[in-house]
């Protein structure tokens, strides 16, 4: 199948399960589920979701289960953003084309709101009964696997890095690749090494540890590429304002490397990404073809 079709396939399972899941205010604190509603409702790539789901896949995961937990990726991701855009961090006004969740419903609401999607997320994965082929001891690992992508040592670290780093004109590369690695990487990692869970492997298995070294490099290409977006991206396509790295004072590769320098680390660390892969052969089609559309991406 070609790939646009099946990210679609894939598209329409996790904005099926959001919907679903967001449905109805099932809280009378009805703001707070509104502010979380709007922000992961609002569209997005879905790239984590469909990263857990396409890594369950080939694997032989069952599709609906995999789905639930990616449903629980994005609810963390889109915490994430929230938080990410409030203004005592990067004080942005747009994301995905519309005003922050902060701008449409007070800030302290959009605080909790990030709250709430974050609880969320690990309350769906300890449903036992929601799955029909994960056992409970799989989705402790799997909570455990998202808890530590998120946290201090993944994502939270890197975002700490990234505000520490603002205030820095000496920060080095591999400070920089440490910071992308948690800030962005983890998340990315943890949503296909739930992918691998989901399909009943091991953490510890061989095939785990080569998706963990393609997700690995996907995430710091991704991040590299967020950077040079927010250089020389199409503010409407990208659907977030440009330029809010320099107004933040931010070391990104495009300030350590220049823009073509960066542009080539992008597209050495995409190879070094699909090469992990190759052992999989034909089965990891879409992996490979999903880190090619992720250099090219332009929102
Ligand atoms: C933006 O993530 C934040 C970063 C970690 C760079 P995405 O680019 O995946 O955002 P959406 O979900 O598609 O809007
Ligand atoms: C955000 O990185 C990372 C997380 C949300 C954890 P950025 O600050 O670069 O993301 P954008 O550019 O605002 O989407
Ligand atoms: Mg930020
Ligand atoms: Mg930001
Ligand atoms: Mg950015």
């Amino acid at each position: 199948m070609e790939f646009k079709k099946q990210y679609d396939v894939y598209l329409k399972r996790i904005e099926k399960q959001i919907e679903t899941f967001f449905s109805v205010p099932q809280i009378p604190q009805k703001s707070v589920f509104e502010a979380m509603r709007y922000a992961i409702c609002g569209g997005g790539k879905r790239i984590r979701p469909v990263l857990t789901m396409a890594v369950a896949d080939i694997f032989g995961g069952d599709a609906e289960d995999a789905a639930k937990v990616a449903l629980s990726v994005e609810c963390v991701h889109n915490y994430s953003l929230i938080h990410d855009d409030l203004p005592c961090m990067d004080d942005d006004d747009m994301r995905r084309g519309r005003p922050t969740c902060h701008k449409v419903f007070d800030e302290n609401i959009a605080l909790l709101a990030g709250d709430g999607l974050l609880n969320i997320a690990f309350e769906n994965l300890s449903q036992e009964n929601n799955f029909k082929n994960i056992d409970s001891k799989k989705l402790v690992s799997i909570i455990r696997n998202l808890s530590v992508a998120s946290g201090v040592y993944g994502m939270i670290g890197g975002q700490v890095v990234d505000l520490e780093n603002e205030k820095r004109t000496d920060v080095t590369l591999s400070e920089l690749e440490y910071m992308h690695r948690g800030k962005t990487g983890a998340l990315i990692k943890g949503a296909a090494v739930c992918g691998c869970l989901c399909a009943g492997l091991e953490e510890n298995d061989d095939k785990v540890l080569m998706i963990e070294e393609y997700a690995a490099k996907l995430g710091l290409a991704f991040q590299i590429q967020d950077d040079i977006l927010d250089v020389e991206g199409d503010q409407e396509l990208l659907g977030k304002p440009i330029g809010s790295d320099e107004k933040s004072g931010k070391s990104t590769f495009v300030t350590l490397l220049g823009l073509d320098e960066a542009k080539n680390s992008l597209a050495e660390i995409t190879n070094a990404a699909k090469n992990a892969i190759i052992p999989f052969g034909e089965k990891a089609w879409f992996l490979s073809e999903l880190a090619d559309f992720l250099l090219n991406r332009s929102y």
